[in-house]
Parts: C-alpha cells; sequence; structure tokens
C-alpha cells in the first residue's frame, strides 16, 4: 500500500544582511530537523546582502529586490509577488530591515514570522543586545514571534534565554544569543507547520 505523499510546505526568507539565519535554517532542513519544507525563495532588499550570496551557495534559489527609493508598499507588492510566485506558505523574516506594510501583512495571515535578538518586549528595534547589555540585564535571549502591523511586535512563538555573563562585551553576548537564535528558529518553524497551536488575545498554546 502506499502512502500520499506529505505536502512539502515554501517556505520564503526575506533579510538585508549576513544570513546566518537562513544559513542555520536551511543546514536544518537539510538535517531533517524541519520535515516536509524546502526553502522556496530568498529575497533581499539589498543587493549587496551577504545572504544572497550564502544562498546561492547552498544552491537556493535567490534575488535582490532593492527598496531604496520605492515607497513602502509598492516594494512590498514586488516582493509579495514574488513570494506568490514561489508558492510560498510561510514567510520568515531574517534581519529583515524593513517594516512591513500593513497590506503585506493581510496577504499571510498567521504565516510570517520575524526574529528579535532580545526577549521582547524589552528592547524592540535597533541594536537590541547592545541596548540589553548596556541596560545591565542578567539575562538576555532571542524571541521568535508572529509579525503584525507593529515593530517586533506580534504574539510570542518561542524565546530562549542567555545568561550574561561578568567577561562579556556588546560582541561577546551577540554570538552567544545568536547561537540560540539559529535553534529557535527553526523550533518556531516546526510549531507553526505543524499548525497545532491557537493564540488567545497574544497568547501562543499548542
Ligand atoms: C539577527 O540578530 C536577528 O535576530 C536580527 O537580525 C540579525 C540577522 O542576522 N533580526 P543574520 O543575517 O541572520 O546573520
Amino acid at each position: 500500500m502506499t502512502h500520499a505523499a506529505e505536502t512539502i510546505r515554501n517556505i520564503g526568507i526575506l533579510l538585508s544582511g549576513r544570513g546566518s539565519n537562513l544559513e542555520a535554517i536551511a543546514r536544518n532542513i537539510a538535517d531533517g530537523k524541519i520535515p516536509n519544507a524546502r526553502i522556496a525563495i530568498v529575497i533581499s532588499n539589498k543587493a549587496d546582502a551577504g545572504g544572497l550570496e550564502t544562498a546561492r551557495k547552498l544552491g537556493l534559489a535567490a534575488l535582490a529586490i532593492p527598496s531604496k527609493g520605492k515607497d513602502r508598499e509598492h516594494h512590498d507588492r514586488e516582493v509579495v509577488a514574488t513570494l506568490q510566485q514561489h508558492n510560498v506558505d510561510l514567510v520568515c523574516l531574517a534581519g529583515y530591515m524593513r517594516l512591513l506594510s500593513p497590506w503585506f501583512v493581510q496577504q499571510f495571515p498567521q504565516r510570517i514570522l520575524n526574529i528579535h535578538p532580545s526577549l521582547l518586549p524589552a528592547f524592540p528595534g535597533l541594536e537590541a543586545q547592545e541596548q540589553a547589555f548596556a541596560y545591565g540585564v542578567k539575562i538576555a535571549g532571542c524571541t521568535v514571534h508572529f509579525v503584525d502591523e507593529e515593530l517586533d511586535h506580534g504574539a510570542i512563538i518561542v524565546q530562549k534565554t542567555v545568561p550574561v555573563l561578568d567577561a562579556d562585551d556588546e560582541h561577546k553576548l551577540a554570538l552567544r544569543i545568536l547561537e540560540q537564535e539559529h535553534i529557535a528558529y527553526s523550533e518556531a518553524i516546526n510549531l507553526v507547520l505543524q499548525g497545532k497551536f491557537k493564540i488567545v488575545g497574544r497568547r501562543l498554546s499548542f
């Protein structure tokens, strides 16, 4: 007796920089840790993003859709059209340095994730690790959350903590947070793709 093949879900990754989270997700897919998923397309709003090079080396489809000088929704419409052409089911922001328009968010309800290098709601916005270090927190970390219309705001899916050590500086701390990001993002993708969650208010339960 044959079993119907499991549906493969298409992930679209948006980035603006070096792409280490993309690389970790790609590695985990290759290792079978994110079953029934593939990265269908990697899009950067910056043509010189290292993440595009990383994606191509991994054999992934990757392209730049430059945002410079474009109105936000105009750019978002180009990005969404490309995601749709690649039949993307789940959008993962991985160092994408652009706020999505409400229109973009509405195109993928509960299907856009972001990773942020702090324990939200502490330290949203830029340079979160530096903000946390300068504030003197003893516990830092990272958050994977659904994207809504507000910056670093949607319902939380996974958080990982990282102790701040006496010998730390903001760079050492950021590196240890990044190691946890690489674990947390794939965990969150699995949880969302399994679809066995519900959101009540801001609370996600499985
Ligand atoms: C990560 O620290 C992520 O949390 C933040 O941007 C950085 C992206 O790093 N949103 P990389 O490009 O995945 O290496």
